[in-house]
C-alpha cells in the first residue's frame, strides 16, 4: 500500500470515530478538514456552498482567509459545480479563468457534493506542490465528500 493510500485509510478510520460524538456537525466538519490538512500537508481546504443558481459562497474551511464568492462556471470551483465533475489541476497557472485567492497555491483538486441529485457544494483542496493530486485523491476525497454530504444535512 503506498503512503498516500495508508494515510487516507487512517484518516477515514479517524473520521468514523466522530460518528458517535455528541458535537455539532459543524465541529465534525471542521475536524475532518483539519485532519486532512494536517496529515496530507495541504495549503488550504474548504467548502464552497451553492448559495443560489449563480454563486458559490465560502463555507467551512481550514487555512488562510479566502475568496468569499465564486460565480458558477468560473475558476476550478465554479467549473466543478457547473459540470458536476471532479477537477484535477496539476498547475493552476494553466487553468483558464483560475481564481487566485492565494499566490502560494500551485495545484488543486475540486470535487462536487450533492443533495437530492443536485450539486449543493464543492470541496476545494489546494497544495503548494505542483501536481500534488491524482486519481487516488479523487477516490478517497470522494469518500470524504460522501461523509460531508451526510453531515451537511443538519447543523
Ligand atoms: N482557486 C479556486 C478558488 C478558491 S481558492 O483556491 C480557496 C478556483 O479557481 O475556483
Amino acid at each position: 500500500m503506498n503512503d498516500k493510500i495508508a494515510k487516507y485509510e487512517l484518516l477515514l478510520k479517524q473520521m468514523a470515530e466522530f460518528n458517535d460524538l455528541e458535537i455539532p456537525n459543524s465541529g465534525k466538519i471542521c475536524s475532518i478538514l483539519s485532519l486532512l490538512k494536517d496529515s496530507l500537508d495541504l495549503f488550504w481546504i474548504g467548502l464552497y456552498m451553492k448559495t443560489n443558481e449563480n454563486t458559490l459562497g465560502l463555507g467551512i474551511y481550514q487555512g488562510l482567509p479566502a475568496c468569499t464568492l465564486i460565480p458558477y462556471g468560473k475558476g476550478v470551483c465554479g467549473t466543478a459545480a457547473a459540470t458536476a465533475q471532479v477537477q484535477i489541476v496539476d498547475d493552476v497557472t494553466t487553468f483558464p479563468g483560475y481564481i487566485a485567492c492565494h499566490a502560494e497555491a500551485a495545484s488543486e483538486i475540486v470535487l462536487p457534493g450533492f443533495k437530492q441529485g443536485n450539486v449543493s457544494f464543492v470541496l476545494d483542496v489546494d497544495s503548494k506542490e505542483i501536481a500534488a493530486f491524482n486519481n487516488t485523491d479523487a477516490l478517497y476525497l470522494g469518500k470524504v465528500v460522501n461523509i460531508l454530504e451526510t453531515l451537511l444535512l443538519e447543523p
